[in-house]
């Protein structure tokens, strides 16, 4: 098994990763003392795991209820937190009761909020089956649910009491979903130092194969990067923005494509190289960097440039976007840019001619 401390101001929690780990969820999370247990997921991931976690949970004392949302994003609504919320009342759930969130992004994101609001903040528990889910967004304590007028809009920050990953759950995975998350993993590679990315360039195999120990080294490590960032940054007040590194151009493709033309970590693959083609084009680091990072997210056959012609009908509507992204600041369009090979730093003065620039020669150098 390996383990990873998380330590953020006023809360202390541990990431464990381990083959087969879904059959001692129970066990784990013995230690929490639960009075009862609601157990969260999605219709997909309940056919496939439900039942194992289940049986793992047997050996509390305590009761078990267990609720099966639909699979996919239209999930973190206010109905569906509404039903959970409802669901958790109507069972008579006290303070210590504990919510394990059994799936993807979706699931953690929505389960941690009705956690967080539920009596003022119960325990809950991340069990993360997409890889997404185990490399990101189940360490960091960000929770919450989509509003018509945007994505994540409405949430909370709540700090999950453990991170239980089960690597082997990623077998079941399609295709899609993996290298979607392994985006994500390559984004670490890009921002935290240099060994990540030596790691990743000399395992690509197994990492295709979705070999077991290539899988655990490559969450864990993913994980601690995630998790040293977080420590640093809690609250996303500085640091923690390194994490949007090929963020600003990808929440601008996906919402032009009304999130239905790209997987977030599909558009965050080509995001990176369009973001590391502004910092080349700016001389803040090397070709090199580009051409490193290109080879790796190609040869895992990641996507490497957006669909959409470059018309100025949607060159203008792409700089709209990220104009009013929740992360820009005053009007201004943030970019986390490469400055060298493992090292991003957080840019407020790109001009609307850097970035069309990049646009119109999707995401190449000159
Ligand atoms: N809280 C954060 O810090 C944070 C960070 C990044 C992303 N997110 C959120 O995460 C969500 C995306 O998460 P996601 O990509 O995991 O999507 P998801 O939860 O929708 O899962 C993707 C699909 O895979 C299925 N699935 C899950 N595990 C499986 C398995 N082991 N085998 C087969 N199928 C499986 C699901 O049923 C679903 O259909 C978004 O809503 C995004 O906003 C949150
Ligand atoms: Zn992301």
């Amino acid at each position: 098994m390996k383990k990873i401390q998380v330590k953020v101001p006023a809360h202390e929690y541990c990431i464990k990763t381990e083959s087969k780990l879904l059959d001692n969820i129970g066990q784990e999370i013995k230690t929490l003392a639960p009075t009862a247990i609601v157990l969260i997921t999605d219709r997909n991931v309940a056919k496939l795991y439900a039942e194992r976690v289940q049986k793992s949970l047997e050996i509390l004392d305590c009761t078990i209820h267990k609720i099966v949302l639909p699979a996919g994003e239209k999930t973190k609504s206010i109905e569906k937190l509404n039903r959970l919320w409802d669901f958790m009342l109507s069972k008579g759930l006290d303070r210590n009761s504990v919510v394990v969130a059994l799936g993807g992004g979706v699931i953690g994101d929505i389960s941690g909020f009705a956690a967080s609001s539920y009596m003022r903040g119960i325990k809950f528990v991340q069990v993360p089956t997409t890889l997404l889910a185990q490399v990101d967004s189940s360490v960091g304590g960000k929770t919450g649910i989509n509003h018509p007028r945007g994505k994540n809009m409405l949430g909370a920050f709540h700090q999950p009491s453990m991170v239980l990953i089960d690597p082997e759950v990623l077998n079941t995975l399609s295709e899609e979903q993996y290298y979607a998350g392994l985006a994500e993993v390559i984004k670490y590679g890009m921002i935290w130092g240099t060994s990540f990315m030596l790691y990743l360039e000399k395992n690509i195999v197994p990492i295709k194969k979705r070999q077991i120990t290539a899988l655990e080294e490559m969450i864990i490590r993913s994980c601690k990067i995630k998790a040293s960032v977080v420590a640093q940054d809690e609250k996303e007040s500085g640091l923690r923005a390194i994490l949007n590194y090929g963020h600003t151009i990808a929440h601008a493709f996906e919402s032009i494509s009304n999130y239905k033309g790209y997987l977030h970590g599909e558009a965050i693959s080509a995001g990176m190289i369009y973001a590391c083609a502004i910092a080349v084009n700016r001389g803040l680091c090397t070709k090199r960097v580009y051409e490193r990072q290109y080879a790796l997210l190609n040869n895992f056959g990641m996507r490497l440039k957006f669909d959409e012609k470059m018309t100025s009908f949607n060159i203008s509507k792409i700089l709209k976007i990220m104009s009013k992204d929740k992360k820009a600041l005053a009007g201004n369009i943030r970019f986390i840019l490469p400055v060298k090979q493992g090292k991003v730093e957080l840019f407020d003065d790109i001009s609307r001619e850097e970035i069309v620039a990049v646009l119109e020669n999707e995401g190449s150098l000159d």
